[in-house]
């Protein structure tokens, strides 16, 4: 069993596409453990994506992240890492297949509507970070 994180972005909250994801994400057989709707600080959106801090789109993915309510969830179930990402798409939504969250729903990578852990060491620090009293 693992558990990964899967962050759904401002755009999929305004879009009321919650339902939509997590319902997706159930469906798959994939358990919800944990689940909130937050409006996140920058510190805990740049501790997240501390790993792009020299990246060029650093400072825009901070500010988008925090400029509406997001909603966090914590995922458990078989290979979840790899099932998510699978089932998200490719981060650039223009590369991502049809059938996929991202190619089913998004055009700009910016608004790729959901981040999710991309590995057991990720998913462990950013279920700590956003689910730190350890609700699961
Ligand atoms: P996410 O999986 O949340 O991780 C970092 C995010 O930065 C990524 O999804 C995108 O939404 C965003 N981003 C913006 N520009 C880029 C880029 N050029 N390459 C990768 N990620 C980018």
């Amino acid at each position: 069993m693992e558990k990964t994180l899967v962050l759904i972005k401002p755009g999929g909250v305004q879009r009321n596409l919650i339902g939509e994801i997590t319902a997706r994400i159930e469906r798959r057989g994939l358990k919800v453990v944990g689940l909130k709707l937050i409006h996140a600080d920058r510190e805990t959106v740049e501790a997240h994506y501390d790993e792009h801090r020299e990246r060029p789109f650093f400072g825009g993915v901070v500010s988008y992240l925090t400029s509406g309510p997001i909603v966090a969830l914590a995922i458990e179930g078989e290979n979840a890492i790899k099932a998510i990402r699978a089932m998200m798409g490719a981060t650039n939504p223009i590369d991502a297949n049809p059938g996929t969250v991202r190619g089913d729903f998004a055009l700009s990578i910016e608004d790729n509507l959901t981040h999710s852990s991309s590995d057991p060491e990720a998913a462990e620090r950013e279920l700590g970070l956003w689910f730190p009293t350890g609700t699961f």
